[in-house]
């Protein structure tokens, strides 16, 4: 599998998702300046591989400031990497561990200071990967043998640090026995769904067929497809569900049709302080990724453009949500909590 996000000595590097698949380059982030345009400009996206770019932006950032003032610094650098993109909450979870990290760290010295910090960054990695691995096993059995799973984006390894949280469903279903395959929305505009999924879903021998995000309707009419499986940025307090644009019209298709809708997250993407989903912010991005393929016009120039990257599922579509901890099921507002009341949520 793809390393999609590595802390070295040289900084942070990333292999740079705005290239595949024609390019499999890595790029390396030496500021965390880098870091945080790297993630706005989508070098690396994702809910969960988000949040550890922004946590080993800030063990850069305090790796290369100097001991006065050091709380402004750090204050500075989680407000940039806080600036990046506002709607998948793993990004401030992350930001707030860091922060935690920080103020437990009051007595050390410097140098001290800097190695936990890079320490607890490459922990939120670590953690993640094994996170995935748990959604996957919890969500397997999920999953309907010999039929077809459609998924939307990329909620695979490359969005993750490794493994995946919806593609991670997949390949623990598959690593279970169960002969399955998969349907791979396209995901327009910016084409997580071809250019990242079925990318790396070839990676690992897995059988992936691509179809364009208006072809979803069709196959789910078509009896085919044995579930639909998508990943999260943010889930409300009673389970409305942010995800990349498209996922909504996905998820109502799929009730309609009588086909199972999972959402895989970590629990690191509950947002319990928001009561629904109306109040998560959402992304709006450039015209240009809308007007514009590979940098070709596929619009007259001028054309007015709509560009929001993600859209809210509200809960009655949602099936079951899969976690790390265990598959919550509706009525939300109690699955939720009883899953994070568990343990606290570090
Ligand atoms: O704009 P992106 O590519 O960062 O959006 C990604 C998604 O919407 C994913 O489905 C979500 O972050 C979950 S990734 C495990």
């Amino acid at each position: 599998m793809v390393e999609t996000i590595e802390w070295t000595d040289a900084g942070v590097v990333m292999i740079d998702q705005t290239r595949l698949p024609r390019e499999e380059r890595y790029v390396t982030c030496r500021t965390y300046e880098e870091v945080a345009e790297a993630i706005r400009s989508m070098i690396i996206r994702g809910a969960p591989a988000i949040g550890v770019a922004a946590a080993m932006g800030i063990a850069l950032g305090v790796a290369q400031a100097d001991a006065n003032n050091l709380e402004a610094q750090f204050e500075k650098i989680c407000a940039t990497l806080a600036r990046t993109r506002p709607t998948a909450v793993n990004l401030f979870w992350a930001i707030e561990r860091m922060k935690r990290t920080f103020a437990e760290s009051a007595g050390l010295s410097l140098p001290r200071l800097r190695n936990r910090l890079i320490a607890e960054a490459q922990q939120i990695r670590l953690e993640d990967i094994a996170i995935n691995e748990t959604i996957g096993r919890n969500g397997a059995a999920l999953v309907p043998d010999g039929k077809t799973v459609l998924t939307h984006c990329n909620a695979g390894a490359l969005a993750t640090a490794g493994y995946g949280t919806a593609l991670g469903v997949i390949r623990a279903a598959i690593s279970s026995g169960k002969k399955i395959d998969v349907f791979a929305d396209e995901t327009r505009p910016f084409l997580q769904g071809s250019r990242l999924t079925v990318w790396e879903l070839q990676q690992d021998g897995i059988p992936a067929t691509l179809i364009t995000d208006n072809m979803a309707g069709h196959f789910l009419k078509s009896g085919r497809i044995g579930c639909v499986v998508v990943g999260a940025d943010r889930i409300a307090a009673n389970g409305d569900v942010a995800n990349k644009i498209g996922t909504y019209s996905l998820a109502v298709l799929a009730k309609e049709n009588g086909v199972p809708f999972y959402v895989a997250a970590p629990i690191s993407t509950l947002d319990l302080e928001l009561a629904s989903g109306d109040q998560i912010p959402i992304e709006q991005r450039a015209a240009s990724e809308v007007t514009h393929v590979f940098g070709v016009p596929v619009a007259p120039e001028g054309t007015a453009v709509e560009n929001p990257a993600f859209d809210v599922t509200p809960n009655r579509y949602v099936t079951a949500i899969i976690t790390e901890r265990g598959v919550a099921r509706a009525p939300y507002g109690e699955s939720l909590r009883g899953l994070t009341a568990e343990r606290a949520v570090r």
